[in-house]
């Protein structure tokens, strides 16, 4: 999972929670329900001739099927411990005095994860936090987590200014790094996932951002792209020689990346432009 919303969790949980969950339906036996694979035949969404969580909807979570007819419950969000994308560090229980995160707090009916995250990346703050949907919380508290880690469905919320994100629950708030989706950053540790500018929002337009990645004793740098959704010819991706600026690789989306490859140097250069036009999801590209 590296979307906020495991859109494309490719795993195979097939029971609501590994726990005493619910056995999910298989998608090529769901014919009563909108999602099966009679209406997407091409493994659209992730779906197939199996029983696993998915999100092919755009929903906040995987789900999946529970029962054959709509009365009732009949589908259900599923608790995928992994399902949980490079920087998300959870949903925690909040009891409101004091918050998780005792920084600064607003609310506004246009929240995005990435819109809170860019607020408390802007003060300093290393986490953020959403919660209800509307309400954004910023800290440094290495403690966020004193209250209790809450299952991963109770942050189910979505947020008010992008309903395919979760933003926290009910006295549930979602925590994240806020490295995420920024405009640049310096690496030096051993492995680390960098995003594109304003994920999990789609990258906004005029954007140029460099990301160092310098891990000295390092013979050679293994790269992977969870993501790369570029819709752009214009709009790239260049991995360049730390030393000598030499453009190594140049993706875009005519020219789309291999899934993994090396460059065999301890000092490299990660460069994303976009033009005026066109925004899509971006890229996760996970460095060892
Ligand atoms: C889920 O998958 C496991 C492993 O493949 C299998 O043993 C189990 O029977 C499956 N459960 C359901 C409900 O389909
Ligand atoms: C759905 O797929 C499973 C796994 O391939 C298979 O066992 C089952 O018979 C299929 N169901 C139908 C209705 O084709
Ligand atoms: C990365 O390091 C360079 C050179 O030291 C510095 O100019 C830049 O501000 C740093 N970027 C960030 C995001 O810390
Ligand atoms: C990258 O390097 C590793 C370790 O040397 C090797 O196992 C792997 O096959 C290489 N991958 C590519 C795509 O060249």
């Amino acid at each position: 999972c590296y979307t906020a919303n495991g859109a494309d969790y490719r795993g195979t949980q097939n029971q609501t929670s590994q726990y005493a969950g619910k056995p999910c339906l298989f998608w090529n036996e769901t014919f009563e329900h909108p999602y099966n694979t009679l209406k997407y035949p091409n493994g659209e969404g992730g779906l197939g001739e199996h029983n696993y969580c998915r999100n092919p909807d755009g929903d906040v979570s995987p789900w999946c099927y529970i029962a054959e007819h709509e009365d009732g419950i009949y589908w259900k969000y599923c608790e995928i411990p992994s399902c949980r994308m490079p920087g998300n560090l959870g949903c925690y229980k909040d009891h409101g005095e004091p918050p998780p995160l005792t920084g600064t707090s607003e609310t506004s009916n246009k929240l995005t994860i990435q819109t809170c995250i860019s607020s408390c990346r802007s003060q300093q703050f290393k986490f953020a936090g959403m919660e209800s949907g509307y309400a954004c919380f910023c800290g440094n508290n290495p403690d966020y987590w004193r209250y209790g880690e809450a299952a991963s469905t109770e942050c189910n919320s979505v947020c008010f200014g992008d309903h395919t994100q979760p933003c926290g629950g009910d006295g549930r708030v979602i925590l994240f790094d806020t490295l995420i989706g920024a405009c640049g950053g310096n690496y030096t540790s051993a492995t680390a996932v960098i995003y594109s500018p304003d994920f999990p929002d789609t990258y906004g337009t005029g954007k140029a951002c460099y990301w160092t990645i310098q891990v000295p004793g390092a013979s050679q740098i293994h790269f992977s792209f969870a993501l790369f959704e570029i819709k752009d010819a214009t709009d790239m991706v260049e991995l360049l020689d730390g030393y000598t600026y030499h453009v190594l690789a140049r993706f875009n989306g005519k020219n789309r990346p291999p899934r993994t490859f090396n460059i065999s140097l301890d000092f490299v250069i990660l460069y994303f432009f976009s033009d005026e036009i066109n925004q899509a999801q971006g890229f996760a590209i996970r460095y060892r």
